[in-house]
């Protein structure tokens, strides 16, 4: 388990480049399944999940080869194997075979996923939606089995519009007798970059981006050669980064028009944020200010960037207030942040967060990929060296982040983990 050891204090200054989206790459990757020869999925990020979903696909045969940041996906000898549990607990995002499968072949095998860091994320929208369509589902040794005699065309109501439940119902609807509607379907940019994809490869799509989502069924999907969108995570992370530590940057390539909320959010916090046809750029001179804010499904303020957006305000000046309405464990990770100063009093999923003049390194952990972010951007404005354990779970997300952080002036290290031949 690497350690990251961050001595706080610096400004950031300078240019970084945003990877891929990791939670378009992950869809895309899927819905190859559903077409026949040779794909090519540019902008990859070179990350954890990416290299675990490449598992998935080896273990249904798709042939995966990365090219740089392209990767090329054959899939003439795909076939509906199980996705075993080892793949499917180090990365949930694994489910997403299951619509793309039970499309081209009527039957999957898919490892129920556990529980999770950030809450119980249950699967039962997906699992509804595809039986609407025809699908019926058993449960067999911690293996959920789907089969189908031949998908149709459905109306789908999700109760929430969840992001897999509607990207499971899209993939399979795409290659379903009939017409599908999505009603309260998920709007993420990511979703739309998957519809894209699918519409490339051959699939009928209308009204994506907005609640509801209507799709003509069609047979025999084409391989594409697709580029993913810029990750609007990894720019939130960095611009909040930035606001935290003080300094200017310029995230090379980020989509201010994916980030409308949280780019309001830090010039409310006090950033000076100017959008251009090439990125952001964003700068922060002074102690940044309270902002209240809500997670909500996209367009709204996203559950994704809020513990980085707590590691900031933990030093702001004055007292915010954030709420937390899609993940209902995604507050864990504030006795981390207390463990370093922070004064943070969570009460169900409201946050109050008391700024403190500046935050103390401490030992501290990485408890999922943006909570693992959250520490290392409080530990960038911290008094002392800050160390974060655990950083296994900031790679499943993030490219290269400690030598992006200190190209831009941080001072980082990385402690990897000694080999127990050699302790
Ligand atoms: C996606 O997860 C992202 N993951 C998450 O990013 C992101 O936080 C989340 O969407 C919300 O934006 C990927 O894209 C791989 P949901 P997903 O289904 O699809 C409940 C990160 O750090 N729900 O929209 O799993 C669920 O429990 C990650 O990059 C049900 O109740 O999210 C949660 O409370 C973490 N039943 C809420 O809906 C279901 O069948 C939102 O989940 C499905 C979901």
């Amino acid at each position: 388990m690497d350690r990251l050891l961050v001595t706080g204090g610096t400004p950031l200054d300078g240019t970084v480049e945003i990877a891929g989206a990791k939670n378009s790459a992950l869809k895309l990757m899927a819905a190859v399944v559903l077409a026949d020869g040779r794909s090519t999925v540019r902008n990859v990020p070179r990350i954890q999940d990416c290299f675990t979903m490449v598992e998935v696909l080896e273990h249904l045969g798709v042939g995966c080869a990365w090219a740089g940041d392209a990767l090329v996906l054959e899939t003439t000898d795909v076939r509906p194997a199980e996705t075993p549990y080892d793949l499917v607990s180090r990365m949930r995002a694994s489910i997403l075979v299951l619509g793309p499968l039970l499309a081209r072949f009527g039957n999957a095998r898919v490892a129920m996923p556990g529980g999770c860091n950030i809450g119980s994320r249950a699967i039962d929208l997906h699992i509804r939606g595809l039986e609407k369509m025809g699908a019926r589902f058993s449960s067999e040794h911690g293996f959920l089995v789907g089969e189908t005699t031949g998908l149709r065309g459905a109306v789908v109501n999700l109760d929430f519009p969840s992001v897999g439940a509607t990207e499971n119902v899209l993939m399979a609807a795409v290659a379903a007798r009939g017409n599908t509607v999505i009603e309260n379907a998920a709007r993420e940019p990511e979703l739309v970059d998957l519809a894209d994809f699918l519409v490339e490869m051959g699939a009928r799509i209308d009204g994506v981006g907005t609640p509801t989502i209507e799709i003509q069924g069609v047979e025999g999907f084409g391989p594409v050669d697709h580029t993913v969108i810029p990750d609007r995570v990894e720019a939130g992370t960095y611009a909040i980064a930035v606001c935290s530590a003080g300094g200017r940057l310029v995230l090379s390539g980020a989509r201010a028009d994916h980030m409308d909320l949280v780019l309001s959010k830090l010039a409310d916090a006090g950033a000076d944020v100017v959008a251009t046809d090439a990125g952001v750029v964003i700068s922060m001179g002074s102690r940044p200010r309270c902002v209240d804010l809500v997670t909500l499904p996209y367009p709204g303020f996203p559950t994704d960037l809020q513990p980085q957006m707590m590691a900031l305000l933990a030093s702001a000046e004055g007292t915010s207030i954030v709420t937390e309405n899609v993940f209902e464990g995604r507050f864990m990770f504030v006795d981390e942040l207390n463990r370093m100063g922070a004064d943070i009093r969570t009460e169900g999923h409201h946050a109050v967060i008391r700024g403190v003049e500046r935050l103390s390194a401490a030992p501290v952990r990485a408890l999922d990929i943006r909570a693992g972010a959250a520490m290392v951007i409080a530990a960038l404005t911290a008094d002392g060296v800050t160390e974060i354990e655990d950083m296994y779970h900031v790679d499943r997300g993030y490219q290269d982040m400690e030598a992006k952080l200190a190209a831009l002036g941080a001072v980082v290290r990385r402690e990897r983990e000694r080999s127990p031949a050699l302790s």
